[in-house]
């Protein structure tokens, strides 16, 4: 068997243009290339190829797919004999396994941490509405903060019982083995031995990742207790820095949007799903992770950040944007009025405002960067030089060259400086960017 991280580096390595093209001459037209069918005769182009959904397609005999299918249909190959093919074609190293018994205990334990954290979500998704501590505490909260049955529904929306052993009791009641909830967080254990649950007197947002699976939960408080949120620690199967809040609600919306909204908060999701933009992730208040970028990437190259306008927002917006520059994404930034978040700006304007809104103050993050820094001290010279270089590290992490001549010329009108000036410095950041990327070097996107 192929190691399945060897199959997740094929599929994010091979390239459906590349791919095709070893058999078929493309040509771009729009935002996708054609030529002609590989699986049938044809004088006039049909098959289309779409380099950022990484996808062909014939429009007449209706063949193709990913990279892995095409080489499969051309070469008559079995699945994995066309990843060993590809793995070849882009010098892949092809890592096999064999399932060992601990493996497959494993991956035995994660099916039934998987159905576990489904039980509770269920459990709790009732408890909000079928009980009347669930309904006068943890339905009345959402009533009254606007979030709709609908949004509600979507997101599986639950209520932890103020109960120290609510969970825990039913789950114990069902036969589970509660290993598992101690594992998963659900449980804790305290000093004299005695198990409770974690979430207690608090509404529930389950986190799903992409592909559905309940993998986590944030549970807000409601008594204006210590800690705001409390959240699933790290487990088998959830890894925190490859996770995002609502990926799996909105991933058809990102999709067919090909945009990709970021949020700070589970609020914010659902705020702004409520207001039609369902193409919206939250990174749940932390900084953005390589991981998590590639979630949004195999999606969709287009990320729109949106922060609070105030100076921490603005902030917030600038500390993540050379890694996402890095990963080939266009970013926009959109700062909303300050004070407000995506879930209050919701809740002030009509679902149509809100959409104006952004269209009208979707700004490129760059250019956004040149302004802000200028507007920081544009008569002192030390100040200046500093953009001009800040900048310009950051248009050289653009590993597209064509947009990073783009960039140039915009932020020499910007800054003033002539365009030479600033392409000279981003040749000179190039070289450090390209230092930082280099293999054995662990954390090339951090810094
Ligand atoms: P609301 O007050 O319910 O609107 O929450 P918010 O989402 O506006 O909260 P805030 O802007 O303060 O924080 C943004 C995100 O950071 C939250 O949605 C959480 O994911 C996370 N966060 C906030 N406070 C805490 C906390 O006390 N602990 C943890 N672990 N995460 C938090
Ligand atoms: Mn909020």
């Amino acid at each position: 068997m192929i190691d399945p991280a060897t199959v997740e580096r094929i599929k994010n390595t091979a390239d459906i243009y590349e791919v095709v093209s070893d058999y078929v001459q493309l040509i771009r037209r729009g935002a996708n290339y054609v030529g002609l069918c590989p699986f049938h005769n044809e004088r006039t182009p049909s098959f289309s190829v779409n380099r950022q959904k990484n996808f062909c397609y014939c429009f007449s005999c209706k063949k193709g797919g990913s990279p892995v299918n095409f080489i499969m249909e051309k070469e008559g190959l079995s699945y994995p004999e066309a990843l060993r093919h590809l793995a070849r074609r882009y010098g892949i190293e092809v890592v096999e396994t064999r399932l060992t018994d601990e493996q497959r205990a494993q991956r035995d334990n994660r099916e039934a941490m998987y159905l576990a954290n489904e039980w509770a979500m269920q459990k709790m998704e009732e408890d909000l509405t079928a009980t009347d501590e669930g309904r006068d505490i943890g339905l009345q909260y959402f009533t009254q903060r606007g979030v709709t049955d609908e949004a509600r529904k979507a997101f599986r929306l639950g209520y932890a019982l103020d109960k120290s052993d609510a969970l825990t009791e039913a789950a114990v009641r069902k036969g589970f083995d509660i290993a598992l909830f101690k594992k998963l967080g659900l449980v804790g254990t305290s000093q004299h031995g005695r198990d409770y649950d974690r979430f207690r007197g608090r509404v529930i947002f389950p986190i799903h990742n992409r592909i559905g699976k309940v993998v986590a939960f944030g549970g807000r408080d409601l008594k204006g207790g210590m800690a705001k949120y409390i959240n699933s620690p790290e487990s088998d199967i959830y890894r925190k820095s490859h996770e995002l809040y609502g990926i799996y609600q909105a991933r058809a919306a990102i999709e067919s949007e090909n945009r990709c909204f970021l949020v700070e908060g589970y609020m914010d999701v659902i705020g702004m799903w409520q207001s039609g933009m369902k193409n919206v992730v939250a990174s749940s208040g932390t900084a953005l992770t390589e991981g998590q970028i590639e979630l949004i990437k195999r999606i969709t190259p287009n990320i729109t950040l949106i922060y609070d306008g105030d100076q921490a927002g603005i902030k917030a917006s600038l500390r993540g944007m050379d890694m996402l520059l890095a990963a080939g994404m266009n970013v926009k930034l959109l700062l909303l009025p300050d004070g407000d978040d995506p879930d209050s700006f919701a809740r002030k304007h009509t679902p149509e405002e809100f959409r104006e809104y952004v269209a009208a103050h979707e700004t490129d993050i760059i250019s956004f960067k040149a302004r802000v820094m200028l507007g920081e001290g544009q008569a002192d010279p030390q100040k200046r030089i500093e953009t001009i270089n800040s900048v310009a590290y950051s248009i050289a992490h653009i590993p597209d060259d064509v947009s990073r001549d783009v960039y140039v010329q915009v932020c020499s009108k910007i800054l003033d400086i002539p365009e030479q000036t600033i392409a000279n410095a981003v040749a000179r950041a190039r070289i450090e960017v390209e230092k930082k990327k280099e293999p054995n070097n662990g954390d090339r996107f951090r810094h």
